[in-house]
């Protein structure tokens, strides 16, 4: 009799076992299914794979063919790269030479120029087209070199530029005039921040208001106040986006350490939504809606057009509807949903992309533009979630501060920026803007079309990206032609643009001749070539072969700087 009860517990003991183990494996299901089937959405395989790539590189002879180009080929794109060469040499002479004097001792510089191209190409590239890191004024939409060579920039100075840099210079002037009184007196507030707090209020439709030193660190701390408030541990992000640096958002390659309680999930996606609806872990889900216009895809840097694959296309409606089926599941949940508007925000609509989708979110970081030209992180949030302590427990608390939070100056700056975007005429401003840029867009289109040239752009608003049409292993060549005509890219090269919207027609019209000139003496020099045997699938194979074959070989070392 104790035996068969024994039995029976026995039983019950190993059902209940089985069962809960089988609930965890379905969960375990689940989240896979939710993960984007790319390196990207997958950041431990990531950086597992990113740590056995090999150092290798093409040398002088096989550079100029690594798509079995044949000889005629080879020796135009030599001769027009030397040419480009020749012409960088003499053309920015003094921003190259005093960009070398500092280069050695600043790791930023160091690293932007090690990654402008796909690695294999890259010190024959640092070595010939040096990139000059100065430039000396900017004024209108242009910025000028220390040689006294004006660019068109298309930068946008990481989306800070909005309104055009003498703007800025005006925000920052004033603000200066207005703060001097009480200069870098730090801890109380100078009166100002009362009306940016007022302001900021009504533009998120949120209740409070907290002020950081970068959108980095607006985004740390929404993130920490949702695991906070929630008590969960987990925040979701989804594939390929962009929240800056700190490590729980950049669970991937870049992060020397893993992110625990990071979950990264495929953007758009019914799987995602499903595992919001079964996860009880859930803190926060971080949401940058520029991905609507690459979604699942990370930052379009230079550095990894190995091929063509890079593609872009923005669908306002279908990112819309994505975004208010996300907001339901984190009602349902009861999970905040952040929108990081750090690039978006103030670009896409006088409400940002919370009135640009017509979805409202609970916490919302701001950043770039809003500190009228200095640095600044912003978080905008519903009362409840910006709390930081609480009532009941006196000891419980969410620490945040910063020597520099709301620093006189750039409050004082910022109010100018405000006060400026609630005028008439940059309300103005908004009217018809995707019209323009969409239009804009498409007539460089065009252009290209009816050129032949294998490159086309896509946008989201202001911001934009370039593809490529057609199979081939040096796009990333694009950068240093549109160089050569006067634009200028930040070090991601083509993968974005940044237009600010002072651009008037006349300015889009010579950017788009230069653009244009600049593809087609990439095409003269024979850099796109047609042939049946050369597609994405078969570049990505022989890059891969290469460094399956550099893994194993006999160890090359990287080249010494
Ligand atoms: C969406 C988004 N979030 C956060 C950040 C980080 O901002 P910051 O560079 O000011 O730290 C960026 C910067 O590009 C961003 O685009």
């Amino acid at each position: 009799m104790e035996w068969g009860s024994a039995t029976l517990a026995l039983y019950g003991v190993a059902a209940a076992a089985l069962a809960t183990s089988l609930v965890a494996l379905r969960r375990r299901l689940q989240l896979s299914k939710a993960k984007h089937p790319s390196l990207t959405g997958h950041s431990h395989m990531a950086r597992r794979v990113a740590s056995f790539v090999p150092f290798y590189e093409y040398s002088e002879a096989e550079l100029f063919r690594t798509d079995d180009a044949p000889d005629e080929i080879a020796a135009r794109r030599r001769a027009g790269f030397m040419r480009l060469a020749a012409l960088y040499q003499q053309r920015f002479a003094e921003t190259i030479r005093r960009t070398a004097e500092v280069s050695d001792a600043i790791s930023d510089l160091q690293f932007t120029d090690a990654y402008r191209v796909p690695f294999q190409y890259s010190r024959f590239v640092r070595e010939h087209l040096k990139t000059g890191a100065f430039v000396q004024s900017s004024a209108g939409v242009k910025v000028t070199d220390l040689d006294g060579n004006s660019f068109y920039d298309l930068t946008g100075s990481y989306g800070v530029n909005l309104f055009g840099y003498d703007f800025y210079k005006e925000t920052m002037g004033t603000g200066f005039e207005h703060a001097r009184e009480l200069g870098p007196v730090l801890g109380p507030y100078h009166p100002v921040i009362a009306e940016n707090v007022k302001r900021l209020r009504e533009i998120s439709g949120l209740d409070e208001v907290s002020f950081h030193m970068s959108g980095t660190e607006a985004v740390m701390q929404a993130v920490r106040l949702a695991r906070y408030h929630t008590r969960r541990s987990h925040l979701v992000r989804f594939c390929g986006a962009y929240h800056g640096w700190w490590g729980d958002v950049q669970p991937g390659i870049g992060n020397p350490v893993p992110a625990h309680e990071t979950y990264t999930l495929k953007d758009m996606s019914e799987d995602s939504l499903r595992v919001l609806r079964t996860r009880h872990n859930i803190a926060c889900v971080l949401v940058n809606p520029l991905q609507a216009l690459h979604p699942n895809a990370g930052a379009p840097s230079d550095s990894s057009l190995v091929d063509s694959t890079r593609t872009a296309h923005f669908d306002k409606n279908a990112y819309t509807d994505w975004l208010k089926r996300l907001r339901a599941i984190c009602t349902e949940q009861s999970v905040p949903l952040i929108f990081d508007e750090v690039f978006v925000g103030f670009r896409l609509a006088p409400g940002g992309a919370q009135e640009y989708f017509g979805v409202k979110a609970d916490l919302v970081t701001y950043g770039k533009t809003l500190g009228g030209g200095l640095p600044i992180g912003v978080v905008c949030g519903r009362r409840d979630l910006m709390k930081r302590f609480r009532d009941d427990r006196p000891a419980d608390i969410c620490f945040a501060r910063g020597t520099f939070n709301s620093h006189p100056y750039v409050m004082a700056s910022m109010r100018e920026f405000l006060r400026y975007f609630e005028t008439p005429q940059a309300r103005a401003l908004y009217r018809d803007l995707d019209r323009i840029w969409n239009e804009r867009a498409n007539l460089l289109n065009r252009r290209l079309r009816q050129a032949a040239l294998p490159v086309a752009v896509a946008n989201m608003s202001s911001i934009w990206t370039v593809s490529y049409t057609q199979p081939s292993r040096y796009n990333w060549m694009l950068q240093f032609y549109l160089r050569a005509e006067g634009l200028a890219l930040s070090w991601i090269g083509t993968g974005r643009l940044i237009f600010s919207l002072n651009y008037t027609d006349a300015d889009f019209a010579a950017v788009a001749d230069r653009f244009v000139a600049a593809a087609k003496a990439m095409q003269q020099d024979g850099w796109w070539r047609s042939d049946p045997a050369l597609t994405n699938k078969s570049i990505k194979r022989r890059v891969l072969r290469e460094m399956i074959a550099h893994r194993f070989s006999s160890r090359r070392d990287p080249p010494m700087r």
